[in-house]
């Protein structure tokens, strides 16, 4: 990646305002749950036409499991839904699925479900689809640093958080160390592709230095960081 690099590579997506936005319309938080993962299927599909090549969205951290068991329960079993029913569709076309977090939380049918979708899925060349589910980048952090692969970890580029916060809540920490932040008020079930669009149109705004100075490559741009 060069610092004047014209498109982000590896976009990460805190996907927020799905509570928010069904509640403003008179409806049950879940049913905003739904209609993000309707938004997830328009990313998905749009990404690799924008130039991602890898997409990681934030779908379950490790503290929403503070959230009540009825919508953790549901939000379970909509992305047991979600990875089911994607996996032929993701080998259709060329997509990689995987998911990061811990998995010993997880259901098994779950934890099931994604092996087959990430073995079915290996061979995908066109976008690495990465879902976040139950995790936390500081634990990430810790289990990495222990087996000496923080290196590897992939850099993100663009990071994008809907729903008009503006905080990373344990997401990709290590990996954002030297990513562009965009954050926009759109809720993510109203994320749409020409949302992503302008996310990634002002990327190309910005300039990057990685703590360098402009016309100078960036120190950990190539083998360090976007390996
Ligand atoms: C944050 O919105 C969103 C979540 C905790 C869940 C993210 C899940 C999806 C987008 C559903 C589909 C995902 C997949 C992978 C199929 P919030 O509930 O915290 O919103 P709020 O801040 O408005 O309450």
């Amino acid at each position: 990646m060069s610092q004047s690099t014209s498109l982000p590579t590896h976009v990460a997506i805190i996907m927020d305002g799905n509570g928010r936005w069904a509640t403003n319309r008179g409806r049950p938080r879940f049913a905003g749950h739904r209609a993000g993962a309707a938004a997830v299927r328009r990313v998905v599909e749009a990404a690799p036409h924008l130039g991602i090549t890898t997409l990681t969205l934030f779908a379950f951290s490790a503290d929403n499991w503070k959230r009540p068991a009825t919508e953790v329960n549901r939000l379970l079993r909509l992305f047991l839904g979600y990875v089911r029913a994607e996996t032929a569709t993701c080998v259709e076309r060329g997509v990689r699925l995987t998911v990061i977090g811990r998995r010993d939380r997880l259901p098994p049918t779950l934890v099931e479900a994604v092996e087959t979708a990430e073995h079915a899925t290996a061979g995908g060349r066109t976008l690495h689809l990465r879902l976040a589910i139950d995790y936390s980048a500081r634990h990430a952090i810790a289990q990495a640093a222990a087996a000496g692969t923080l290196e590897s970890m992939e850099a993100v580029d663009l990071l994008i958080r809907t729903g008009g916060e503006k905080r990373l809540s344990d997401f990709l920490l290590w990996e954002s160390a030297y990513a562009e932040l965009y954050f926009t008020p759109v809720a993510w079930p109203e994320f749409s592709a020409a949302s992503l669009a302008e996310a990634l149109a002002e990327y190309r705004r910005r300039q990057r230095r990685f703590g360098g100075l402009p016309g100078l490559p960036g120190p950990r741009d190539e083998a360090a960081v976007a390996s």
